[in-house]
């Protein structure tokens, strides 16, 4: 029988999980900006400036954007460090197109480098990477513990991994006043500003379907990072994860 994963709340082949997840992004890449700063009040910006102080980037490390979207991490790099090499990856080709474009409109293309590729897969040799960075990437990944070992066996020695993503409030009142957000306003917003409210129907479910705080940790550290800690933002909507390849 075929392995199973979720796609959201539903039960889908392994297999299969890819082609859904790719269908989603490419469904939404022209509006995803948009889209980004009306769902999180503008929050994402901040979220993404915390994570890019909290990899103490040096002059001239060479850093991989894992799911990199339409490129707002690795543009606040590029802007802030314009010695280092940046590439930024990403599995569908609409996403990825948005970012280079973006980057080329918005003058940070000149330490930039674009591959299409599996977060899970990475086609570069050992120790390649100073700092490894995914941004709401991993909760879309089929299999999240080999995507984690990729990225373990691309860093260099001392190399960093940053893993923003969302992850489950700590207050249980926040927490209902979310879910109600989530499944009522979400929706209702992707069809009002991007025609699509399916998409933003699996954005909320895949946020429920991912690992909490602790139960991340854990398979970071299950995959051989040390000092493995996380940091919550927002009452734990959103966390950013740390660990390193010693
Ligand atoms: C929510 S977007 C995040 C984009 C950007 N990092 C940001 O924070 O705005 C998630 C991205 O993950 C990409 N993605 C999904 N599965 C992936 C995989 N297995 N490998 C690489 N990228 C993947 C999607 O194509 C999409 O562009």
């Amino acid at each position: 029988m075929n392995k199973k994963t979720h796609f959201g709340y539903q039960e889908v082949d392994q297999s299969d999980k890819q082609k859904y997840v790719g269908d989603v992004f490419t469904s939404v890449a022209k509006n995803y900006d948009v889209m980004n700063d009306a769902m999180s009040f503008g929050m994402h910006r901040l979220w993404k400036k915390i994570l890019v102080e909290l990899a103490g980037i040096g002059e001239d490390d060479v850093i991989l954007d894992i799911a990199s979207g339409t490129g707002d991490i690795s543009k606040l790099i590029s802007k802030e460090y314009p010695r280092t090499n940046i590439f930024l990856s990403d599995i569908n080709y609409e996403m990825l197109n948005e970012g280079r474009n973006r980057s080329i409109d918005e003058s940070f293309d000149k330490n930039c480098y674009f591959c299409q590729l599996s977060g899970e897969e990475l086609p570069f040799k050992d120790n390649t990477f100073d700092i490894i960075t995914v941004g709401f990437g991993l909760r879309n990944f089929t299999d999240k513990d080999r995507g984690l070992k990729e990225m373990k066996r691309c860093l260099k020695k001392n190399g960093k991994l940053l893993v923003l993503e969302f992850s489950k409030p700590i207050n249980p009142l926040f927490s209902k006043l979310y879910d109600w957000y989530s499944f009522n306003i979400l929706p209702k917003l992707g069809s009002l500003l991007a025609n699509d409210s399916e998409s933003y129907k699996y954005l909320a479910e895949s946020i429920r379907m991912h690992p909490d705080q602790e139960a991340l940790k854990g398979m970071m550290v299950q995959q051989g990072f040390s000092e493995c800690k996380f940091y919550n933002l927002l009452n734990g909507i959103v966390a950013i994860h740390i660990g390193y390849n010693d």
